[in-house]
């Protein structure tokens, strides 16, 4: 995978899945990415910019108007730099800023300086997940690019059964590599996956057969990804039980 010195910005907000993020960055700087980290104040109370400082090696920023960094005007540099931008766990709050065009902290600002690919985590409650305002915030962030990683359902922090859950830090770097480690040489191409055993002759430019089994499919989601680039995990799991598995593109 090719995503050394690759600049990536992880936006860190007010909730009780901040603690995730240090593994995340971690992973993240081991691939020997440049990863840079934006907490709202409100993070502080979970995570100290202490531990993303250590393990990134980069001013962990929280302040707009803090003059003690290297870059120029900060948001506007760093914003220009990003290959990509994942704001995890995405709060309540945050959600409704950006949605809205509120840029009143560093990580708001800074996300709205940014012309790369932005990914948003959701995570909070589920009485709040679901609440009409915040479904209305995240469908306007879609309608403008964002993408968002839909949030894990389970025991969540304050006990409730529910969807709300930060995914594991795998499925978020994923997420993230899925946009840096691969060229998009296949972007604009027309994709179809269909599942079972038929095997039609169809005219078409290139056919891939995976083979029928199903952990081995579970297993390759990442190789698949790496030829068809723009194809979603999402579209491969769900496909897990299928007999067989065609991948045509042309
Ligand atoms: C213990 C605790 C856990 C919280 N967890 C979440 C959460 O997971 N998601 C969320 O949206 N808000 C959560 N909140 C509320 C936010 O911290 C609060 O809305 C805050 O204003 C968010 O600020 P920020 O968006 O600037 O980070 C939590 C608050 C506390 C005290």
């Amino acid at each position: 995978m090719y995503v050394k010195g690759k600049t990536v910005i992880l936006g860190v907000t007010g909730s009780i899945a901040a603690y995730k993020m240090a593994n995340v960055a971690s992973m993240l700087v081991k691939m020997e990415c440049d990863v840079h980290v934006i907490m709202t104040e409100n993070a502080t109370h979970f995570i100290t910019p202490i531990t993303f400082e250590t393990l990134t090696g980069n001013k962990c920023l929280v302040d707009t108007f803090d003059r003690n960094f290297q870059f120029h005007v900060a948001h506007v540099s760093l914003a220009k730099k990003a290959d990509v931008v994942l704001i995890a766990p995405a709060s309540a709050n945050v959600i409704g800023k950006l949605a809205n065009g509120i840029a009143d902290d560093m990580l708001t600002t800074t996300v709205m300086a940014c012309t790369c690919k932005k990914i948003i985590a959701p995570a909070m409650n589920t009485n709040m997940y679901h609440n009409p305002i915040v479904q209305d915030n995240l469908k306007k962030l879609q309608a403008y690019d964002y993408e968002v990683i839909q949030p894990d359902s389970g025991m969540l922090a304050c006990r409730d059964v529910g969807d709300g859950k930060m995914p594991k830090e795998e499925v978020l770097v994923g997420y993230i590599l899925r946009e840096i480690a691969y060229e998009k040489d296949l972007k604009g191409m027309k994709v179809i996956v269909t599942a079972g055993p038929t095997q039609e002759s169809i005219d078409l430019c290139v056919i891939l057969q995976i083979i029928p089994q199903a952990k081995w499919v579970m297993k390759s989601q990442r190789q698949l990804c790496s030829v068809v680039r723009k194809l979603h995990w999402l579209v491969v799991s769900q496909l897990w039980n299928a007999p067989c598995l065609w991948i045509m593109c042309r």
